[in-house]
């Protein structure tokens, strides 16, 4: 456990897949754009949000008809996973809409008894990546499930006027917990060799008692498998100590401040939307991702970037196209970020510092300031070298009582990024 958690954190990026019947409809239902809610996978509660409640379960489970999925590929997925420098990848088991993407003998409501393309897609996603060897990890949605009278329904402020819901009682989701959670997660334990989980629940739910959160977590740790915070211990431990999980999701898309000692992850998003979205052109810029990854890194933690696959399977060109830029950077500077953390330095103006296990520090230059000149205080070692990681070339530097001067040299101002390793 404690061998994968370190394996898990030294690899710092990671790719998340929301693949499911959502991706059919992608966001717009019978010709509306879904209601509040920008996340596609929601769609079964957000249709005719606010004006009206999920769609019926029969209207619902028939897009399984619909499910094809004839560009699936497994090896196309894995190899883009691996060269966009990613060491892991978590793919969606079960979301909230109860729709088991593998073969699960618990319930029927799967993707091998109920689509035409009735195929174990996790079972030849997770040989895939073994054979890249990509580190296989489940989403498990424990706390919603859509499908189960007895699973937990949306949790979301109530504004007036919103049609009301209501969960299931404590026995109701007891039975479903029993009946379906566990053994499906059993599943993925025992017939996938799954060791990496990434349950979801972020809110306080009163359906996830303590007990229960224990027996989840006792399940996945008796395999020596580890699991995020979202299995929702947060909230019983008003200390933050989170105790018992593995690792700490932050929210979606959200990146801390200060850097955390115990490991961590977030996971984000390429444009809005984690379930391929029809409406969602925000896609963030390459730019932006590798600033996420590297700051994260900084901090001592991971950064798991979504992938919502089309409803045929094909992955989104412009999430390749990005996948493959971030590759590009990771295949020069990737040592300045693979088993890297805090500096222990004050976080710079011009961009962050990762340190690598061996002592060397990676300045990251962000935005290299006007002058070209990088001072860095508080060093405890005079440095014996600086290289721009890009070109390989040397730069210069002085050094005074703990303060070190890199002059850049002009060329850096053209690289995109650029990193320079000191070594101590
Ligand atoms: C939220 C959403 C869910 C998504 C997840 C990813 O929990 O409910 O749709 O899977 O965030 O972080």
């Amino acid at each position: 456990m404690k061998d994968l958690l370190q394996q898990f954190t030294d690899l710092r990026f990671g790719i998340f897949i929301h693949y499911g019947l959502y991706s059919i409809p992608g966001g717009i239902w019978k010709g509306k754009a879904q209601g509040r809610n920008a996340y596609a996978e929601w769609i079964k509660y957000q249709a005719l949000w606010p004006d009206g409640g999920p769609i019926p379960d029969e209207e619902y489970d028939a897009l399984a008809n619909e499910f094809t999925a004839e560009e699936f590929d497994p090896a196309a997925w894995a190899r883009e996973i691996r060269n966009a420098g990613a060491g892991y990848v978590v793919i969606t088991a079960k979301h909230h809409d109860g729709f088991a993407m593998y073969d699960t003998s618990v319930s029927s409501y799967n993707v091998v008894r109920k689509t035409p393309f009735g195929r174990d897609l996790i079972g030849e996603f997770k040989k895939a990546c073994d054979h890249e060897g990509i580190l296989f990890g489940a989403y498990y949605s424990h706390w919603l499930d859509w499908h189960e009278a007895g699973g937990g329904k949306p949790h979301w402020p109530a504004i007036p006027g919103d049609p009301e819901i209501v969960q299931p009682s404590q026995q109701a989701y007891g039975e479903y917990f029993s009946g379906k959670c566990l053994p499906q997660i059993r599943e993925l334990l025992d017939n996938y060799g799954i060791r990496l989980f990434w349950l979801d629940c972020w809110a306080k739910s009163p359906l996830l008692t303590p007990e229960r959160l224990e027996r989840l977590m006792d399940l996945i740790h008796s395999r020596g498998g580890i699991v995020n915070s979202r299995i929702g211990v947060t909230w019983n431990h008003p200390d933050g100590n989170n105790a018992g999980i593995d690792y700490l999701s932050m929210p979606d898309n959200t990146f801390p401040a200060e850097s955390i000692s115990r490991p961590w992850e977030t996971s984000g998003t390429f444009n809005e939307s984690w379930g391929y979205s029809k409406r969602d052109f925000h896609w963030k810029s390459v730019r932006e991702l590798l600033c996420n990854l590297i700051s994260n890194a900084s901090k001592n933690g991971n950064y798991q970037l979504n992938i919502g696959p089309l409803p045929n399977g094909a992955i989104p060109g412009a999430s390749i196209r990005r996948l493959r830029e971030i590759g590009a950077w990771l295949a020069v500077n990737g040592e300045a970020v693979y088993g890297t953390g805090t500096s222990g330095l004050p976080e710079p103006e011009w961009g962050r510092i990762t340190r690598g296990k061996d002592g060397s520090l990676y300045c990251h230059l962000m935005t290299p300031p006007d002058d070209r000149r990088i001072v860095i205080a508080g060093m405890e070692q005079k440095p014996h070298s600086a290289v721009l990681l890009e070109s390989g070339e040397a730069v210069p530097f002085s050094w005074n009582n703990g303060q070190l001067c890199l002059e850049l040299p002009p060329e850096a101002s053209l690289i995109d990024l650029p990193v320079i390793k000191v070594t101590c």
